[in-house]
């Protein structure tokens, strides 16, 4: 295969014949804070593609625009190339993670409202927390642009909100990256089990990347059960 143009911790990124897309590699590499703790998820790709894939299309459904092409391989789908913007957007119905930490709530304490909060992707920096104005001095966004980040991101967290509730699980938080293609801003990277904590409605049991993070057992059951409770399908 040819060289990666790109290759993150879960993910490695091809050029393709087509210049307007690029071709997207789920690995089973896993890693946490900051990458300091690694690891590997068996069958994490596969699954992470899959979870996505799903997610992508029911969001290019509800009028969402995103990345998404088509499914290539068990760990391949095909993407529009997009220039990504430096900023994760956040979004969080349940206190947990570095929420609870941050503001003293403990973890599964409910949000009066959703909260978008902006991290600057920088690695050297750990991702810091960063608001429009940080956005707007480094250069990340236009306010436009950060506007429509912000927008997107609630409408798709009460998309996938409400689906989920179907489906047993809590959308307690998830991340999204969202990039420029051909002058149109547009959904990127993944929505999987790496990227939003979801635990089960009933139980509360964590569907998770924290179950890697915090050592908690069962990491590729967890990653399967959510495929499974998303699209039926026993991987
Ligand atoms: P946090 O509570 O650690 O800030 O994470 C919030 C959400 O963002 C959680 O669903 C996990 C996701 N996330 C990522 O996808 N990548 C990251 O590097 C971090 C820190 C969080
Ligand atoms: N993916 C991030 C890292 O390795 C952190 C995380 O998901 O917790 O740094």
């Amino acid at each position: 295969m040819k060289e990666a143009l790109y290759e993150g911790k879960a993910k490695k990124v091809y050029a393709t014949d087509n210049p307007n897309e690029y071709l997207v590699y789920y690995k089973d590499d896993a890693t946490a804070f900051n990458g300091e703790k690694k690891g590997t998820i068996h069958s994490k790709g596969i699954l992470n593609n899959k979870i996505s894939a799903f997610f992508f299309e029911m969001l290019t459904k509800a009028g969402v625009p995103n990345h998404f092409v088509r499914i290539v391989s068990d760990r391949e789908m095909l993407v529009k190339k997009l220039e990504i913007l430096q900023i994760e957007v956040v979004v969080r119905n349940i206190a947990a993670g570095s929420l609870a930490k941050r503001i003293g709530w403990e973890e599964g304490r409910k949000l009066p409202l959703p909260i978008v909060e902006f991290y600057y992707k920088d690695d050297a920096l750990g991702d810091p927390l960063i608001n429009e104005d940080h956005a707007r001095v480094l250069n990340l966004a236009t306010d436009e642009q950060m506007k429509a980040l912000k927008d997107w991101g609630l409408k798709i967290n009460s998309i996938l909100s409400t689906f989920l509730k179907g489906k047993k699980v809590e959308l307690i938080d998830f991340k999204l990256e969202f990039g420029i293609h051909n002058g149109e801003l547009l959904l990127g990277d993944e929505i999987s089990p790496d990227t939003c904590r979801f635990w089960d409605t009933e139980t509360g049991q964590k569907l998770d990347k924290d179950r890697f993070r915090r050592d908690l057992g069962d990491v590729e059951a967890a990653y399967k059960e959510v495929l499974r409770r998303l699209t039926g399908e026993v991987c």
